[in-house]
Formats: C-alpha cells, structure tokens, sequence
C-alpha cells in the first residue's frame, strides 16, 4: 500500500535545509554526547521560551547577526546590523524636521539627530524614508516595557527627508537596554555567567525606491557596554558615534531648554538595487 501524501504544497527549499538543519543537530547530539535528562531540559526550555512571548527574544540575541551578515556579505554603504525584536511598522509618519512622539515627562537629555541619506558617490537622496525606533532613557521600548495604551509610539517615527536629503530629528538620548532576567532568556544568560546588557544605540529602517533597505543602529560612544554586547557582533565600529554635548546657558535659553543637550550628526549611504538581467 502506497502511503499517504500528508503535505499538500510543496516547498523544495524548505526541504533541503530542514534535512540540513536535522542532519547537523543530530551530529551535534552524537558530538557531545547529549543526555536524554539533557535533551528534556532543552525542550522544557523551548516551552518556556514560547510561554514567555520570548522567541524573537532568544533568536536575535543569539542567531540574527549571522542571517544580517549573510543577507548583506559584500554589500557597499553604510554597514548593517541586526534589526532586534522590537521594531513595530506602521510608525507615525512626520516630516523633517520633526520630534519624535514622546511623553510630556519625558526622562533624559534631549538629542538632536541629523544628517544626509546620500548614494554611494555622496549624492543626497531626497524621497528617503527613515524609519526610526529606540529605547527611553531607562532603556525601554515602546509597545514592548512600555505598553502601547500608555504611549502608542513612544520615541517611533517614519521620518520623510527633506528635499536635500536631510532628516533633522528631535529626540532624546537612548539609555543601554537590558534583557528582562526574568524570564528563560536571561536565565540562560546568567546560568553561562554573561550579563544581559546591549550598549545604548537607536534603531533605523532607511528606504528608498532604487536603492537596498538598509537595516542598522548607532550606538553611543563611551557607553560601559560597547565592548560586551549581548548581542555578540551586534556593535560594529564605524557604527559608533559620539554625540556632543551642549551646555551654554545662553545656548540653551535660547532654545528653550533647562538641561543640557547633545547633538549627533551621521550620514547613512545606501547601495542601489542592481538591476536584474531579464
Ligand atoms: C535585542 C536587540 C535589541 O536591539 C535590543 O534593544 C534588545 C535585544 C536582541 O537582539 O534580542
Ligand atoms: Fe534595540
């Protein structure tokens, strides 16, 4: 009797790589030796994982930096780093110059960010879609340590450039973030003896007809965290910046603003898609 077919679309690539993808998990197994006790710890783990909304979590902590790296080997501009698990689409829509949406008691230093999105032979890119998201000063996120109800997004925008390329950006410095230890995640972390810190940097989708989306973060020079991200080989180092800080009193009365702020000046490149031959 011939078997029943159970799988209704084919998917030959799918296919090939979760053969694959057994194949080296069951060498992994016989290599080391797993023990069943072992092996039902690590399942009881992934339940965890999965119970604590944590998934997204776990794979870009320890796996989203190898699919960046192979998604964009070879690729010209501005590096890329990982996206991270808590980008949320549909941010509102502002032109530059703008303030992203934030709280009226909004904690920490004021950061004005700007900048040119430019192609590769430095020409500016008006049209340009920079789609910014980052944590607070306390190093939390919108929609995920903040809920939404609270303050739909906090510190999330999609910022049109101006017609020379621009984006002026109001904003307020990023606190470094820590992984909730709560949960399965930072247990993991603390269990191999690492801390669960990521340096403070902000987040940025940058899009353009013509060109690659470019996926990538900055992150903030000096931060006690820049050399140990949790996220191993998240940091790269023509992504560090150093925002200045200002603090002249007339400077500052002038600009309405009691405590001192800090601005930060970078330009994105981005690669232009390379036509298909047909
Ligand atoms: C991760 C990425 C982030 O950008 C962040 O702020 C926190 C966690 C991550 O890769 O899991
Ligand atoms: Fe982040």
């Amino acid at each position: 009797m011939k078997a029943a077919k159970t799988v209704t679309t084919e998917d030959p690539r799918l296919s090939e790589v979760f053969d694959k993808l057994l194949g080296t998990l069951r060498n992994f197994i016989r290599e080391n030796r797993i023990t069943h006790e072992e092996y039902r710890r690590a399942v009881a783990f992934l339940a965890e994982v999965g119970q604590k909304g944590e998934v997204s979590l776990i794979c870009d902590v320890f796996v989203e930096v190898t699919v960046d790296e192979v998604a964009n080997n070879g690729r010209g501009g501005t590096i890329t780093t990982i996206e991270g698990p808590f980008y949320v689409p549909n941010a509102p829509a502002m032109k530059s110059p703008c303030e992203l949406p934030h709280r009226p008691d909004e904690k920490g230093p004021v950061l004005f960010l700007s900048g040119v999105v430019r192609s590769p032979n430095g020409d500016p890119l008006p049209g340009t879609i920079l789609d910014l998201w980052q944590s607070d000063q306390q190093g939390r996120y919108s929609h995920f340590d903040i809920p939404e109800a609270v303050a739909p997004y906090n510190l999330r925008a999609r910022v049109a450039v101006d017609h020379n390329g621009k984006f002026d950006v109001k904003t307020r410095l990023p606190g470094p973030y820590e992984i909730p230890k709560a949960g399965p995640t930072g247990a993991l972390l603390a269990a191999m003896g690492r801390h669960a810190w990521r340096p403070a940097h902000l987040h940025m989708k940058i899009g353009r007809q013509g060109y690659r989306n470019l996926t990538t973060q900055v992150f903030m020079n000096n931060d006690p965290w820049l050399e140990s991200d949790v996220v191993e080989g998240a940091v790269k180092s023509a992504l560090i910046v150093d925002p200045v800080k200002h603090d002249d009193p007339d400077d500052l009365r002038q600009k309405n603003l009691t405590e001192p702020y800090y601005t930060l000046t970078y330009d994105f490149f981005l690669e232009p898609v390379i036509a298909k031959a047909a």
